[in-house]
């Protein structure tokens, strides 16, 4: 099928998403005024995971399980097969998977760090390297766990915030070369690609890298494991930037993808808009490493932690995948707000990617120093004065070295997660006008620190304060400039 997001032309000449879908079934929304915004941000602790819904407006932390799910995936649950074991749900969610990712042998999980848990369990022991695009929060800690070492090898461009460049995911082959050279192909773990790497600002990788690196990794007798929690945005931009693939079908694109990977996993949350996660292979010894990890930590092999309802809307939500139209709507969405951001001077990774719009802290925010964590404080500026909840993905998201030091991020991202046809086209032009007015008042927004710093992925649970009293010097311009608006 034909991209129809951008085959739709306006009389005007501009470039406008349209939403190919209606819309059903709606959740109220409420903008508190500003003052309680400002007060439910120190409630929770200048932390936007700590804020309640209640309190936000539009509701862009992430994707992951906030997803809006297609009228297939709704009714399919109501034939959901509830059994311990042997469900017929199961067995549905088993032939989409063989069929969309050609993997013979399924493994559920309760979600994406579940399938990674024992992923990193079964195949990383003490002393060894993981070679990958970019690391995700929690596949490094379960990696750390396991005794395992993560090593980023990226081109030496790829976090430049402003690029061309269409993919900025791939791995550098040389390095790639140069690890094995290095640690010998017996502490080589396996290799890891991200699709769509999400803490670079959803930036793919293209076939061809994973041709290269398919290379690599048998010329070392290595597996290649896929991390596909975002991999039918990257299939997308396959398709749009690879010219070898521009006339391809997804579902095509998506079998070659899988083909090189020995092992897949995914956060279902993502890929198909439900609730869970898996891991599928065509190796029956890789299979048997883990199946009996997974019956121990996630539950039995036909449910493995997630509810039957879950599992069936999984099946139709893989299935989906397929479906160009379902796949570019958040790309096209974020294409919109980064155009509109990035022709305003305000710093944005470029090109648009998957998952979300990326603002760039330390180009917003060049007076506050790295280690007063920029990204946390934009992301709670732009919460009091929009209720826009965003994600820090940068110092705070970080960990600290062996002295107790912040290790400062490569990146001090601002994401505002665009989960899949959940926000309407003007949610997005409010987005972008309360981002611009944050970056006409920029130099009011001042850093952060610590008041309750938890020793394991503190970004979770964490609590800070303002350093200074900017919030309130913010809420007094944002009333000056908007009097009784919202
Ligand atoms: N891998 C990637 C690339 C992810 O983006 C995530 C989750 C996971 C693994 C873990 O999956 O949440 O189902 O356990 N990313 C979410 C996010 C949390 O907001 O980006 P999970």
């Amino acid at each position: 099928m034909t991209d129809q997001n951008s085959a739709i032309k306006f009389y005007s000449g501009e470039q406008i998403p349209v939403e190919l879908h209606k819309v059903r079934i709606v959740q109220k929304l409420f903008l508190k005024p500003i003052e309680e915004r400002k007060a439910a941000m120190e409630e929770a602790g200048f932390n936007t995971f700590l804020l309640s819904t209640k309190d936000v407006f539009l509701d862009m932390l992430t994707d992951s399980g906030t997803n809006a799910m297609s009228d297939n995936q709704v009714s399919s649950m109501l034939q959901a097969d509830d059994a311990y074991a042997g469900s017929q749900s199961f067995y549905r969610m088993e032939r989409a998977l063989r069929d969309v990712f050609g993997k013979h042998y399924v493994l559920p999980a309760h979600q994406g760090r579940a399938a990674e848990n024992i992923v990193s369990q079964a195949f990383i022991k003490k002393g060894d390297v993981i070679p990958m695009n970019y690391h995700f929060t929690t596949t490094k800690e379960h990696m750390e766990l396991n005794g395992g070492k993560v090593l980023e090898i990226f081109a030496d461009d790829a976090l430049e915030i402003k690029s061309s460049k269409l993919f900025k995911g791939n791995i550098d082959i040389e390095k790639l070369k140069a690890v094995f050279k290095e640690y010998g192909k017996e502490r080589v773990a396996f290799v890891r690609m991200e699709a769509s790497t999400n803490l670079i600002g959803g930036q793919p990788f293209s076939m061809q890298n994973m041709r290269d690196v398919k290379k690599v990794c048998d010329e070392n007798e290595t597996m290649m494991v896929l991390d596909a929690s975002l991999i039918g945005e990257n299939a997308y931009f396959i398709k749009q930037r690879e010219e070898e693939f521009k006339n391809a079908d997804i579902k095509d694109i998506l079998l070659e993808m899988c083909s090189y990977a020995d092992l897949v996993y995914f956060s279902s949350r993502k890929v198909s808009s439900t609730r869970g996660g898996g891991i599928v292979t065509n190796s029956k010894d890789l299979y048997m490493k883990m199946r009996d990890l997974l019956v121990l930590y996630e539950g039995f092999l036909t449910y493995g932690g997630m509810s039957v309802r879950e599992i069936e809307a999984m099946a139709v939500g893989i299935n989906e995948t397929c479906d160009e139209t379902v796949i570019s709507q958040s790309p096209s969405f974020i294409a919109y707000a980064v155009n509109q951001l990035d022709a305003a001077g305000i710093p944005v990774i470029t090109p648009p990617g998957a998952l979300g719009c990326h603002v760039d802290a330390k180009g917003f925010l060049p007076h506050v120093p790295q280690a007063e964590y920029p990204a946390g404080a934009l992301a709670s500026a732009l919460f009091i004065i929009s209720g826009i909840r965003g994600m820090e993905r940068g110092t705070i998201s970080s960990v600290r070295d062996e002295n107790g030091d912040d290790i400062l991020a490569d990146v001090e991202l601002l994401r505002l997660a665009f989960p899949r046809r959940v926000f309407t086209l003007s949610q997005t032009m409010f987005v972008v006008d309360r981002v611009k007015w944050l970056y006409d008042n920029r130099e009011l927004i001042g850093g952060l620190e610590w008041v309750e710093e938890p020793p394991l992925l503190r970004f979770f649970m964490g609590r800070l304060k303002a350093k200074t009293d900017w919030p309130e010097k913010l809420l007094a311009k944002f009333k000056k400039d908007f009097g009784e608006s919202l």
